[in-house]
């Protein structure tokens, strides 16, 4: 069997994944249409074309403008429902995904259309698609904590809806130490804690993730490389990484698939998983992700297993829905 098969048979989760960064250009456009809204591109292949970025910044800028154009509970339906069909063809079973609520609820949408519309979506994704989900709300790291406060503070009658919080956008100048009593509330709530760290942030950023926002999970954490006691540390909590390859080579966090981490870190046995962050704009799915890896790093079936593996550990699906599922 080639890899390419190996990679599309096996039943796979995706453990990060921004709703948002799943925004095609064709429903983009098909969106805008019909809420009358204007893109600043006069087609899908120009829309595309803009898609070259060299930092994390000039991805949000363009994801941020993309995401303008949803308005009705049945935008984010249909940008969910869009989402999961596709997956769902790659034989995706379980899905843990980010919301970014301040990026709509800034532009005047109600926290409870966004949540209801993706809601919707995911429950008929689990009905008619067999795919499993958790949703995950992230607040945005470029903003003050006290719009992530208030951000929270809505969340609160969907908190039957929602596993986890996080913490996305522009890292750099905006650590972790930031929203330190964001998380603590948060965590007095009920929720999980995730976060972005060590994307293009320090190692210092990954320590202040786990000693004060008490995360269970970190999103990328490439730069724990930096830092020898902080991989101990990862190590010895078996703590999961979410890495995103075509990601971190599309916003240039490494310069070629050739230099990506992952197979180091799973020699220094890290709990590492492999994911899309924003596939509409670094062209790939889960397995062009996964074949990514393994053609640049010369992976092996037992290599590619392990890591799907890894997923369905780092995933938070009860221990007896793993082992129906591994
Ligand atoms: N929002 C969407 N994708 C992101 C990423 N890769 N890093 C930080 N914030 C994001
Ligand atoms: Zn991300």
């Amino acid at each position: 069997k080639s890899i390419e098969k190996f990679i599309e048979g096996i039943p796979k989760t995706e453990l990060h994944l921004h709703i948002e960064g799943t925004f095609e250009p064709e429903l983009m456009f098909e969106i805008a249409k019909r809420n009358q809204k204007k893109i600043p591109y006069n087609s899908v292949a120009e829309l595309k074309n803009a898609y070259k970025f060299n930092n994390l910044q000039e991805f949000l800028d363009i994801y941020y403008a993309g995401a303008n154009v949803l308005i009705t509970e049945q935008d984010f339906y249909d940008l969910t429902w869009a989402y999961l069909t596709k997956v769902h063809e790659q034989n995706v079973v379980h899905v843990e995904i980010f919301f970014d609520p301040q990026t709509h609820t800034d532009r005047g949408i109600p926290f409870d259309t966004v949540i209801k519309g993706i809601r919707s979506a995911l429950e008929d994704g689990k009905s008619k698609l067999g795919i499993t989900y958790k949703l995950i709300m992230s607040f945005l790291r470029h903003l003050d904590e006290a719009s992530a406060f208030k951000t929270l503070e809505q969340a609160l009658p969907y908190k039957d809806w929602i596993s986890a919080v996080g913490l996305d956008s522009s890292e750099v100048g905006n650590p972790p130490s930031k929203f330190e009593r964001v998380f603590a509330k948060s965590i007095e709530e009920g929720f999980l804690t995730v976060a972005h760290a060590g994307e293009e942030g320090p190692a210092e950023y990954i320590w202040e993730a786990l000693d004060l926002l008490k995360i269970v999970r970190i999103d990328h954490g490439n730069r724990c490389l930096d830092d020898a006691k902080l991989v101990d540390r990862l190590v010895d909590l078996q703590m999961p990484l979410t890495l995103c390859p075509l990601s971190n080579l599309e916003l240039k966090v490494v310069q070629d698939l050739k230099e990506h981490p992952i197979a180091e870190m799973m020699k220094k046995n890290l709990l590492v998983t492999v994911n899309s962050d924003d596939p509409a704009y670094f062209g790939g799915y889960m397995n062009e992700n996964y074949l990514g890896i393994a053609k640049a790093l010369d992976l092996s079936k037992e290599q590619i297993a392990t890591l799907v593996k890894n997923s369905f550990t780092a995933s938070w699906l009860t221990d007896q829905e793993k082992e129906m599922r591994i």
